[in-house]
Formats: C-alpha cells, sequence, structure tokens
C-alpha cells in the first residue's frame, strides 16, 4: 500500500473515531457527584469530557454558557452543579434559586439551542415527606424547605430543554466532599454515644452508584424523542438515618453507640421530609438498570476510602 492510501484510510479512521465520539459537559465536577463520574469516565471510552466547576464554568453566568456551548460541541451536559446547603438555603434564598434555579435556566436554553441533551439532578426533597409509599415520577410536588422549593424551580426550568432528563436521588454520600457518613465517622471516633433521628426514612445513594448509572444511560440516548423525562433513582431498599449510622458505625468497625431520637428532640432550621423513598421501577425498566442494595454502596464507598 502506498503512502498517500496509508494516509487516507487514516484519515478516515480519524474522522470515523470524532463522527461516534461523544462530547459531554459535566458542570458543578469537583462536587461528590461530579468527582465520582470522574473517576469512572473510563466506561465510556469513546467519549470526550469536559470536567468543570464555578472556576471553569459558573452556570449562572448566561453569556458564558452559551460561549462555552458555541466552542465545543456539546452532546451532553450533565449538571452536578448545585447550592447543597439545605439548612443555609432558609436564609441564603436568591442565592439557593440562583444556582438551583435561574443557572439551570442557562443550562437549558443553551442545550435546546445547540441540540444538547440536559442531564439534570434533582432532589426527593421536592416531596413534603407525608407518603408513606415509595414516590413515583408522577406523584404531587410540594416542597416544605427552601432548598426543595429551589430545586422543584429547577425541575420546571430543566424542562425547557428541548431532550433531557431530571434525575432525583435522595441521600446522597460519596469519598468526595462533606457528607453524612464523614460526619457520623468523625463523631463516631470521638463519642461514646450519638443520638441520631428515626422518624426520617429514605435511601442513602452512594454517588458512585449514581455515577454508573449515568454512563450506563448515555448510550442508550441516541435515539431519544421523548422530550424531557423524570427519573428516580437511589440504591435499593430503605432506612432511617439512625439505622444508616449503626451501618456506618458497624462497617467503620467503630464502637459508637447510636441512640435513636425524634425529629422533634434534633430541630434544624430546614424542615426534613419524614418519608423521601424514591420508586426506581421507571429508570430500572427504561434503562435495563440493576441497583445495589444501600449497604452495597456503603461499603463500596468505604472500600476506597483512604
Ligand atoms: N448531597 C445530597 O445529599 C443530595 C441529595 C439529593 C440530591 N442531590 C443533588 O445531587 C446533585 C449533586 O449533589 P452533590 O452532593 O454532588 O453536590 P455538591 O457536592 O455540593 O457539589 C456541587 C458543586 O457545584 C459547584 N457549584 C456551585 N455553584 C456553581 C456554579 N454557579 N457554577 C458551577 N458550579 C457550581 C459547587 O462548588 P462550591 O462547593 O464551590 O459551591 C460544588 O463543587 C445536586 O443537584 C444536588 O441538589 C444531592
Amino acid at each position: 500500500m502506498n503512502f498517500r492510501k496509508k494516509v487516507l484510510i487514516i484519515s478516515e479512521l480519524v474522522l470515523n473515531a470524532q463522527k461516534n465520539s461523544m462530547n459531554i459537559l459535566i458542570t458543578g465536577a469537583n462536587g461528590q457527584l461530579g468527582n465520582e463520574l470522574k473517576k469512572r469516565s473510563a466506561l465510556l471510552p469513546n467519549a470526550h469530557f469536559f470536567f468543570t466547576d464555578v472556576n471553569e464554568l459558573n452556570i449562572m453566568e448566561e453569556e458564558a454558557v452559551d460561549d462555552f456551548f458555541k466552542k465545543n460541541r456539546l452532546d451532553f451536559v450533565v449538571n452536578c452543579a448545585a447550592y447543597t446547603a439545605v439548612d443555609k438555603a432558609e436564609k441564603e434564598q436568591n442565592l439557593a434559586l440562583a444556582i438551583n434555579c435561574q443557572a439551570v435556566a442557562n443550562l437549558a436554553k443553551a442545550c435546546a439551542k445547540h441540540n444538547c441533551f440536559l442531564i439534570h439532578i434533582s432532589t426527593d426533597y421536592v416531596f413534603n415527606g407525608h407518603g408513606y409509599k415509595p414516590y413515583r415520577e408522577i406523584d404531587v410536588m410540594e416542597p416544605e424547605s427552601f432548598y426543595g422549593i429551589s430545586k422543584w424551580r429547577g425541575e420546571q426550568v430543566a424542562k425547557t430543554a428541548e431532550k433531557g432528563m431530571i434525575i432525583r436521588t435522595s441521600w446522597l454520600y460519596s469519598n468526595f466532599g462533606s457528607n453524612f457518613v464523614f460526619t457520623m465517622q468523625k463523631l463516631g471516633r470521638t463519642q461514646d454515644t450519638l443520638n441520631v433521628v428515626f422518624d426520617q426514612v429514605g435511601t442513602p445513594t452512594f454517588a458512585g452508584h449514581l455515577a454508573e448509572a449515568i454512563w450506563k444511560i448515555i448510550p442508550q440516548l441516541n435515539t431519544w424523542n421523548e422530550g424531557v423525562q423524570i427519573y428516580h433513582f437511589s440504591n435499593e431498599g430503605v432506612c432511617s438515618w439512625y439505622d444508616f449510622a449503626v451501618e456506618i458505625m458497624q462497617q467503620s468497625n467503630l464502637k459508637c453507640r447510636v441512640c435513636p431520637i425524634e425529629s422533634k428532640d434534633y430541630p434544624t432550621p430546614a424542615p426534613r421530609p419524614f418519608y423521601s423513598v424514591l420508586n426506581k421501577a421507571k429508570i430500572k425498566k427504561r434503562f435495563g438498570l440493576s441497583i445495589p442494595h444501600w449497604k452495597e454502596g456503603l461499603s463500596e464507598m468505604l472500600k476506597n476510602q483512604k
């Protein structure tokens, strides 16, 4: 084969590889979910990733968002950027709305304009938590905390992206940032007993498992014509924060005794849902997912703890 023919074949291969590759923007990439997505990015070998946080791309800046979309031919955006300080949100309402709603509008608008698929992450806190059976995607939302209100309003604007999905998750933790597992371990090392509420029930979610699910879902979206859909994702099973704390102590080999208390004895600035278990039937069926139990999520996280 002569040199010219070889060059032609190679450029064709490169062109085909580019055609088959996809460009994915991850916002808020320094957070819990963003880091777990980064850690597992090898699951999508044909993808090119832009992992950004507020310093690289502040999603509150509409022009910067549009510029980013213009410069990089994006196929998917996974929006992990959020204001997640639930109690502080009661006081910092404008900031919570700016990040959890107005900034989401910037992303949705850019996605619609540039034919990009938006994956937006939301929360179980959009429900009032007065229910008694796992919440489905179609159930009425009635957030009671301002964080929940800001995320609920974020969902409304995320729906203006022409194609996309809103994934509601609950009780997220990971090996990155601060979360309930780290807090329990820290207290468990220094205290003999610890009081934890047992009347708030939900499902902990290891962000690594959510990240894996997102990377499994994306290759299935090529022929999507379903507009913007809502899905629920958490680990399997149900527990109270008390049960979760007991399991954290056990799996971390900590001797601290956990005592169950009622929420009325542990007041917080923002009200929490008493029951926020998510029904995951829709996401499991649509994308063929099998989801590990929350105790497996915890052991996987602890396995990777430095
Ligand atoms: N954590 C939970 O228990 C939980 C439960 C259910 C649902 N969720 C949802 O799951 C998603 C991921 O949560 P997470 O726990 O991974 O959040 P996280 O750890 O708080 O990460 C959010 C990231 O977004 C960044 N960010 C904030 N404002 C930004 C902006 N204007 N532009 C770009 N980046 C910005 C944050 O930076 P700074 O740290 O500098 O602000 C942070 O790195 C969120 O949508 C959250 O609402 C979380």
